[in-house]
Protein backbone atom coordinates (compact mmCIF):
# COMPACT_ATOMS: atom_id res chain seq x y z
CA UNK A 1 0.00 0.00 0.00
CA UNK A 2 1.40 3.11 -0.69
CA UNK A 3 0.83 6.19 2.03
CA UNK A 4 0.04 9.71 1.06
CA UNK A 5 -0.96 11.23 4.19
CA UNK A 6 -4.30 12.06 4.61
CA UNK A 7 -7.31 9.28 4.59
CA UNK A 8 -10.20 10.61 2.05
CA UNK A 9 -12.65 8.47 1.42
CA UNK A 10 -13.54 7.85 -2.40
CA UNK A 11 -16.02 6.46 -4.34
CA UNK A 12 -14.84 5.08 -7.53
CA UNK A 13 -16.56 4.18 -10.84
CA UNK A 14 -15.42 2.52 -13.98
CA UNK A 15 -17.19 1.78 -17.11
CA UNK A 16 -14.43 1.98 -19.48
CA UNK A 17 -15.41 -1.65 -21.25
CA UNK A 18 -17.65 -4.62 -20.11
CA UNK A 19 -17.87 -4.40 -16.36
CA UNK A 20 -19.55 -2.12 -14.58
CA UNK A 21 -17.80 -1.40 -11.29
CA UNK A 22 -18.12 1.17 -8.18
CA UNK A 23 -16.03 0.67 -5.44
CA UNK A 24 -14.98 2.62 -1.53
CA UNK A 25 -11.55 3.27 -0.73
CA UNK A 26 -9.85 5.09 2.19
CA UNK A 27 -6.54 6.85 1.81
CA UNK A 28 -6.01 5.43 -1.56
CA UNK A 29 -5.42 1.66 -0.05
CA UNK A 30 -7.97 0.66 2.22
CA UNK A 31 -10.56 -1.31 -0.11
CA UNK A 32 -13.74 -1.07 1.82
CA UNK A 33 -15.92 -2.11 -0.35
CA UNK A 34 -15.53 -3.45 -4.29
CA UNK A 35 -18.63 -4.33 -6.50
CA UNK A 36 -18.03 -5.87 -9.96
CA UNK A 37 -20.60 -6.36 -12.48
CA UNK A 38 -19.88 -8.48 -15.22
CA UNK A 39 -21.42 -8.19 -18.60
CA UNK A 40 -19.59 -11.32 -20.01
CA UNK A 41 -23.55 -12.93 -19.99
CA UNK A 42 -25.13 -10.11 -22.41
CA UNK A 43 -21.63 -10.54 -24.30
CA UNK A 44 -20.81 -14.35 -24.65
CA UNK A 45 -23.40 -15.13 -27.55
CA UNK A 46 -21.76 -12.74 -29.73
CA UNK A 47 -17.98 -13.82 -28.98
CA UNK A 48 -16.79 -9.99 -28.06
CA UNK A 49 -17.88 -6.81 -26.46
CA UNK A 50 -20.72 -5.15 -28.68
CA UNK A 51 -20.19 -1.27 -27.61
CA UNK A 52 -24.11 -0.47 -27.89
CA UNK A 53 -25.13 -3.66 -25.90
CA UNK A 54 -22.15 -2.57 -22.93
CA UNK A 55 -23.25 0.62 -22.71
CA UNK A 56 -27.21 0.19 -22.20
CA UNK A 57 -26.14 -2.90 -20.03
CA UNK A 58 -24.19 -0.03 -18.10
CA UNK A 59 -26.62 2.14 -17.93
CA UNK A 60 -28.97 0.29 -16.32
CA UNK A 61 -26.99 -1.49 -13.43
CA UNK A 62 -24.24 1.50 -12.56
CA UNK A 63 -26.61 3.16 -9.98
CA UNK A 64 -27.31 0.01 -7.99
CA UNK A 65 -23.76 -1.22 -8.57
CA UNK A 66 -23.26 2.47 -6.85
CA UNK A 67 -25.70 1.90 -4.36
CA UNK A 68 -24.27 -1.59 -3.24
CA UNK A 69 -20.91 -0.44 -2.95
CA UNK A 70 -21.99 2.24 -0.50
CA UNK A 71 -24.06 0.06 1.40
CA UNK A 72 -20.82 -2.70 1.52
CA UNK A 73 -18.60 -0.17 2.97
CA UNK A 74 -21.12 1.70 5.61
CA UNK A 75 -22.06 4.57 4.02
CA UNK A 76 -25.55 4.19 4.12
CA UNK A 77 -27.58 7.71 4.04
CA UNK A 78 -31.46 9.11 3.42
CA UNK A 79 -31.80 11.88 1.29
CA UNK A 80 -31.13 14.87 1.47
CA UNK A 81 -28.31 13.70 3.71
CA UNK A 82 -24.98 13.39 1.91
CA UNK A 83 -22.94 9.81 2.86
CA UNK A 84 -19.46 11.00 4.47
CA UNK A 85 -17.24 10.52 1.41
CA UNK A 86 -14.85 13.25 0.13
CA UNK A 87 -14.65 12.60 -3.48
CA UNK A 88 -16.21 10.90 -6.98
CA UNK A 89 -13.83 9.39 -9.05
CA UNK A 90 -14.50 7.83 -12.24
CA UNK A 91 -12.64 6.85 -15.62
CA UNK A 92 -13.00 9.14 -18.25
CA UNK A 93 -10.54 6.81 -20.53
CA UNK A 94 -9.03 5.43 -22.54
CA UNK A 95 -12.00 2.56 -23.50
CA UNK A 96 -15.65 2.81 -25.74
CA UNK A 97 -17.23 5.83 -25.25
CA UNK A 98 -20.81 5.11 -24.89
CA UNK A 99 -19.68 2.77 -21.87
CA UNK A 100 -17.30 5.93 -20.47
CA UNK A 101 -20.26 8.58 -20.74
CA UNK A 102 -21.99 6.70 -18.50
CA UNK A 103 -19.54 6.20 -15.69
CA UNK A 104 -18.47 10.20 -16.31
CA UNK A 105 -22.34 11.31 -15.98
CA UNK A 106 -23.17 9.48 -12.79
CA UNK A 107 -20.13 10.50 -11.10
CA UNK A 108 -20.45 13.99 -12.05
CA UNK A 109 -23.71 14.19 -10.99
CA UNK A 110 -23.17 13.00 -7.67
CA UNK A 111 -20.17 15.02 -7.33
CA UNK A 112 -22.61 18.16 -7.70
CA UNK A 113 -25.36 17.21 -6.04
CA UNK A 114 -23.37 15.79 -3.11
CA UNK A 115 -20.88 19.17 -3.13
CA UNK A 116 -17.85 16.90 -3.27
CA UNK A 117 -14.89 17.07 -5.75
CA UNK A 118 -15.02 15.33 -9.07
CA UNK A 119 -12.09 13.39 -10.37
CA UNK A 120 -11.83 12.53 -13.87
CA UNK A 121 -9.10 8.96 -13.87
CA UNK A 122 -7.28 7.56 -16.46
CA UNK A 123 -7.65 3.95 -17.01
CA UNK A 124 -4.26 2.78 -17.50
CA UNK A 125 -3.44 4.35 -14.65
CA UNK A 126 -5.60 2.62 -12.41
CA UNK A 127 -4.42 -0.29 -13.35
CA UNK A 128 -0.92 0.75 -12.12
CA UNK A 129 -2.56 1.81 -8.67
CA UNK A 130 -3.78 -1.45 -8.91
CA UNK A 131 -0.89 -3.60 -8.84
CA UNK A 132 0.22 -1.40 -5.82
CA UNK A 133 -2.61 -1.71 -3.58
CA UNK A 134 -1.44 -4.71 -1.78
CA UNK A 135 2.52 -3.58 -1.57
CA UNK A 136 4.08 -1.17 1.15
CA UNK A 137 8.00 0.12 0.47
CA UNK A 138 8.16 -0.76 -3.43
CA UNK A 139 11.66 -0.31 -4.71
CA UNK A 140 11.84 2.81 -7.59
CA UNK A 141 11.94 2.54 -10.20
CA UNK A 142 9.61 -0.07 -10.77
CA UNK A 143 9.10 -1.39 -13.99
CA UNK A 144 5.41 -2.37 -14.84
CA UNK A 145 4.37 -4.61 -17.20
CA UNK A 146 0.73 -3.51 -18.41
CA UNK A 147 -1.03 -6.19 -20.57
CA UNK A 148 -4.97 -5.76 -20.76
CA UNK A 149 -7.52 -6.44 -23.69
CA UNK A 150 -6.68 -2.93 -25.18
CA UNK A 151 -3.39 -2.28 -24.16
CA UNK A 152 0.85 -3.68 -23.63
CA UNK A 153 2.97 -1.09 -22.53
CA UNK A 154 5.88 -1.75 -20.40
CA UNK A 155 6.45 1.54 -17.55
CA UNK A 156 8.91 2.24 -15.44
CA UNK A 157 7.28 3.98 -12.80
CA UNK A 158 9.44 6.47 -10.71
CA UNK A 159 6.87 6.87 -7.96
CA UNK A 160 3.08 7.24 -7.73
CA UNK A 161 2.30 9.86 -11.09
CA UNK A 162 5.68 9.59 -12.69
CA UNK A 163 6.04 7.39 -15.55
CA UNK A 164 8.21 6.70 -18.51
CA UNK A 165 6.97 4.61 -21.21
CA UNK A 166 9.53 1.45 -22.27
CA UNK A 167 7.90 0.08 -24.93
CA UNK A 168 4.58 -0.61 -26.43
CA UNK A 169 3.18 -3.19 -28.65
CA UNK A 170 2.92 -2.16 -32.19
CA UNK A 171 0.11 -3.53 -33.36
CA UNK A 172 -2.51 -6.23 -30.80
CA UNK A 173 -2.46 -6.15 -27.73
CA UNK A 174 -1.82 -8.94 -25.77
CA UNK A 175 -5.05 -9.57 -24.06
CA UNK A 176 -6.51 -8.98 -27.70
CA UNK A 177 -4.57 -11.77 -29.24
CA UNK A 178 -6.04 -14.01 -26.42
CA UNK A 179 -9.13 -12.59 -27.55
CA UNK A 180 -8.88 -13.56 -31.31
CA UNK A 181 -7.27 -17.06 -30.85
CA UNK A 182 -10.07 -17.75 -28.21
CA UNK A 183 -12.45 -17.18 -31.29
CA UNK A 184 -10.73 -18.19 -33.82
CA UNK A 185 -10.45 -21.62 -32.09
CA UNK A 186 -13.90 -21.68 -30.72
CA UNK A 187 -13.27 -21.34 -27.32
CA UNK A 188 -15.93 -18.49 -26.40
CA UNK A 189 -15.27 -14.87 -24.74
CA UNK A 190 -13.68 -13.77 -22.43
CA UNK A 191 -10.77 -15.67 -24.37
CA UNK A 192 -8.26 -15.05 -22.06
CA UNK A 193 -9.55 -17.31 -19.28
CA UNK A 194 -10.71 -19.63 -21.99
CA UNK A 195 -7.20 -20.44 -23.66
CA UNK A 196 -5.83 -20.59 -20.00
CA UNK A 197 -8.24 -23.55 -19.37
CA UNK A 198 -7.36 -25.30 -22.52
CA UNK A 199 -4.08 -24.84 -21.91
CA UNK A 200 -3.99 -26.93 -18.94
CA UNK A 201 -4.08 -29.94 -20.50
CA UNK A 202 -1.67 -29.01 -23.97
CA UNK A 203 1.25 -29.33 -24.62
CA UNK A 204 3.26 -26.11 -25.14
CA UNK A 205 6.00 -27.24 -27.56
CA UNK A 206 3.32 -29.11 -29.81
CA UNK A 207 3.42 -26.12 -32.37
CA UNK A 208 6.61 -23.65 -32.20
CA UNK A 209 5.29 -20.38 -33.10
CA UNK A 210 6.77 -17.13 -33.87
CA UNK A 211 8.15 -15.22 -30.64
CA UNK A 212 8.53 -11.34 -32.40
CA UNK A 213 10.79 -9.34 -31.70
CA UNK A 214 12.43 -10.87 -29.10
CA UNK A 215 15.63 -9.87 -29.62
CA UNK A 216 15.34 -6.31 -30.51
CA UNK A 217 14.66 -3.76 -27.94
CA UNK A 218 11.64 -2.97 -25.91
CA UNK A 219 8.38 -2.92 -27.62
CA UNK A 220 6.28 -5.75 -28.73
CA UNK A 221 4.01 -6.99 -31.76
CA UNK A 222 1.61 -10.19 -31.79
CA UNK A 223 -0.45 -9.69 -34.99
CA UNK A 224 2.24 -12.18 -36.65
CA UNK A 225 1.40 -14.59 -33.83
CA UNK A 226 -2.19 -14.49 -34.61
CA UNK A 227 -1.88 -15.15 -38.05
CA UNK A 228 0.72 -18.24 -37.43
CA UNK A 229 -1.80 -20.04 -35.36
CA UNK A 230 -4.60 -19.52 -38.01
CA UNK A 231 -1.83 -21.13 -40.83
CA UNK A 232 -0.86 -23.46 -38.50
CA UNK A 233 -4.59 -25.10 -37.87
CA UNK A 234 -5.48 -24.91 -41.11
CA UNK A 235 -2.48 -26.71 -41.91
CA UNK A 236 -3.46 -29.49 -39.10
CA UNK A 237 -7.27 -29.58 -38.69
CA UNK A 238 -6.63 -32.73 -36.27
CA UNK A 239 -4.56 -30.65 -34.01
CA UNK A 240 -5.79 -30.47 -30.45
CA UNK A 241 -7.35 -27.11 -29.13
CA UNK A 242 -5.15 -27.77 -25.73
CA UNK A 243 -1.80 -27.81 -27.88
CA UNK A 244 -2.58 -24.52 -30.07
CA UNK A 245 -3.89 -23.12 -26.98
CA UNK A 246 -0.77 -23.79 -24.62
CA UNK A 247 1.86 -23.56 -27.54
CA UNK A 248 0.50 -20.12 -28.25
CA UNK A 249 -0.06 -19.26 -23.99
CA UNK A 250 4.18 -20.04 -24.15
CA UNK A 251 5.12 -17.69 -27.17
CA UNK A 252 3.30 -14.98 -25.56
CA UNK A 253 4.45 -15.27 -22.12
CA UNK A 254 8.03 -16.20 -23.49
CA UNK A 255 7.98 -12.87 -25.13
CA UNK A 256 6.61 -10.79 -21.98
CA UNK A 257 8.45 -12.26 -20.02
CA UNK A 258 11.73 -11.60 -22.12
CA UNK A 259 10.80 -8.13 -22.89
CA UNK A 260 10.02 -7.21 -18.75
CA UNK A 261 13.03 -8.64 -17.97
CA UNK A 262 14.94 -6.97 -20.35
CA UNK A 263 13.20 -3.36 -19.43
CA UNK A 264 14.13 -3.84 -15.54
CA UNK A 265 17.74 -4.37 -16.78
CA UNK A 266 17.71 -1.07 -18.75
CA UNK A 267 16.56 1.05 -16.28
CA UNK A 268 18.23 -0.35 -13.26
CA UNK A 269 14.76 -1.69 -11.85
CA UNK A 270 14.45 -2.60 -7.84
CA UNK A 271 11.87 -4.68 -8.75
CA UNK A 272 9.30 -5.49 -11.81
CA UNK A 273 5.38 -5.34 -11.45
CA UNK A 274 2.48 -6.87 -13.23
CA UNK A 275 -1.24 -4.99 -14.42
CA UNK A 276 -3.88 -5.54 -16.13
CA UNK A 277 -6.27 -8.54 -17.24
CA UNK A 278 -3.58 -10.65 -18.62
CA UNK A 279 -1.79 -10.63 -15.59
CA UNK A 280 -4.82 -12.80 -14.04
CA UNK A 281 -3.18 -15.65 -16.11
CA UNK A 282 -1.26 -18.01 -14.02
CA UNK A 283 1.33 -19.06 -16.20
CA UNK A 284 2.53 -15.35 -16.62
CA UNK A 285 2.17 -14.84 -13.10
CA UNK A 286 4.18 -18.19 -12.39
CA UNK A 287 6.96 -17.59 -15.34
CA UNK A 288 7.70 -14.17 -14.47
CA UNK A 289 8.42 -14.87 -10.88
CA UNK A 290 10.22 -17.71 -11.25
CA UNK A 291 12.15 -15.35 -13.87
CA UNK A 292 13.12 -12.82 -11.15
CA UNK A 293 13.80 -14.93 -8.25
CA UNK A 294 16.34 -16.79 -10.52
CA UNK A 295 17.92 -12.75 -10.63
CA UNK A 296 16.79 -11.93 -7.15
CA UNK A 297 14.87 -9.19 -8.49
CA UNK A 298 11.79 -8.35 -6.63
CA UNK A 299 8.30 -9.30 -7.95
CA UNK A 300 4.98 -7.74 -7.30
CA UNK A 301 2.00 -9.62 -8.74
CA UNK A 302 -1.50 -7.97 -7.89
CA UNK A 303 -4.50 -10.42 -6.74
CA UNK A 304 -6.47 -11.70 -9.53
CA UNK A 305 -9.52 -9.34 -8.58
CA UNK A 306 -6.75 -6.25 -8.85
CA UNK A 307 -5.58 -7.83 -12.52
CA UNK A 308 -9.11 -7.39 -14.25
CA UNK A 309 -11.25 -4.03 -14.08
CA UNK A 310 -12.78 -2.82 -11.09
CA UNK A 311 -13.36 0.23 -9.42
CA UNK A 312 -11.10 0.18 -6.17
CA UNK A 313 -8.05 0.73 -8.91
CA UNK A 314 -9.97 3.93 -9.85
CA UNK A 315 -10.97 5.46 -6.20
CA UNK A 316 -7.29 4.57 -5.47
CA UNK A 317 -5.52 6.64 -8.49
CA UNK A 318 -8.51 8.93 -8.14
CA UNK A 319 -7.32 10.19 -4.22
CA UNK A 320 -3.70 10.25 -5.11
CA UNK A 321 -4.62 12.70 -8.20
CA UNK A 322 -7.23 14.94 -6.00
CA UNK A 323 -3.93 15.49 -3.57
CA UNK A 324 -1.35 16.11 -6.62
CA UNK A 325 -3.41 17.64 -9.51
CA UNK A 326 -6.35 18.74 -7.91
CA UNK A 327 -10.39 17.89 -8.74
CA UNK A 328 -11.68 17.60 -12.30
CA UNK A 329 -13.88 20.21 -14.22
CA UNK A 330 -17.24 19.68 -14.41
CA UNK A 331 -17.09 19.58 -18.05
CA UNK A 332 -14.93 17.15 -18.31
CA UNK A 333 -16.22 14.56 -20.75
CA UNK A 334 -15.06 10.69 -22.39
CA UNK A 335 -11.81 10.45 -23.68
CA UNK A 336 -11.92 7.35 -25.32
CA UNK A 337 -8.28 7.34 -26.62
CA UNK A 338 -6.65 9.19 -23.59
CA UNK A 339 -2.75 8.34 -23.01
CA UNK A 340 -0.95 7.83 -19.63
CA UNK A 341 0.69 10.98 -18.92
CA UNK A 342 4.19 10.48 -19.08
CA UNK A 343 7.26 12.28 -17.78
CA UNK A 344 8.60 14.88 -20.21
O1 LIG B 1 -7.79 -5.11 -17.92
P1 LIG B 1 -8.96 -5.80 -18.50
O2 LIG B 1 -9.96 -6.43 -17.57
O3 LIG B 1 -9.78 -4.85 -19.45
C1 LIG B 1 -9.10 -3.92 -20.29
O4 LIG B 1 -8.76 -2.84 -19.80
O5 LIG B 1 -8.85 -4.31 -21.46
O6 LIG B 1 -8.37 -6.91 -19.49
C2 LIG B 1 -9.20 -7.75 -20.23
C3 LIG B 1 -8.30 -8.69 -21.03
C4 LIG B 1 -9.10 -9.53 -22.01
O7 LIG B 1 -8.43 -9.50 -23.27
C5 LIG B 1 -9.03 -10.93 -21.40
O8 LIG B 1 -9.07 -11.97 -22.36
C6 LIG B 1 -7.68 -10.88 -20.70
O9 LIG B 1 -7.62 -9.58 -20.14
N1 LIG B 1 -7.59 -11.89 -19.64
C7 LIG B 1 -6.72 -12.90 -19.66
C8 LIG B 1 -7.00 -13.70 -18.53
N2 LIG B 1 -8.03 -13.12 -17.84
C9 LIG B 1 -8.37 -12.01 -18.55
N3 LIG B 1 -5.74 -13.22 -20.54
C10 LIG B 1 -5.03 -14.33 -20.31
N4 LIG B 1 -5.26 -15.16 -19.25
C11 LIG B 1 -6.23 -14.88 -18.34
N5 LIG B 1 -6.44 -15.71 -17.31
ZN1 LIG C 1 -8.65 -2.49 -17.98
Amino acid sequence: MIEWGASGVTLGIETSCDETAAAVVIGGGDIRSSVVASQVDVHATFGGVVPELASRAHLEVLTVVVQRALEEAGLTFQAPEVPAIDAVAATVGPGLVGSLLVGVSEAKALALAWGLPFVGVNHLEGHLFAALLDHRDLPWPLVVLLVSGGHTVLISMEGPGRYRQLGQTLDDAAGEAFDKVARFLGLGYPGGPAIEAAAASGDPRAFAFPRAMLDEGLDLSFSGLKTAVVHAVRRSPEASNADVAASFQQAVVDVLVAKALRGAEDVGAGGLCLAGGVAANEFLRASLSAACEELRLPVYVPSLAMCTDNAAMVAAAGWFQLRQRGPSPLDTGAQPNLRLPLLP
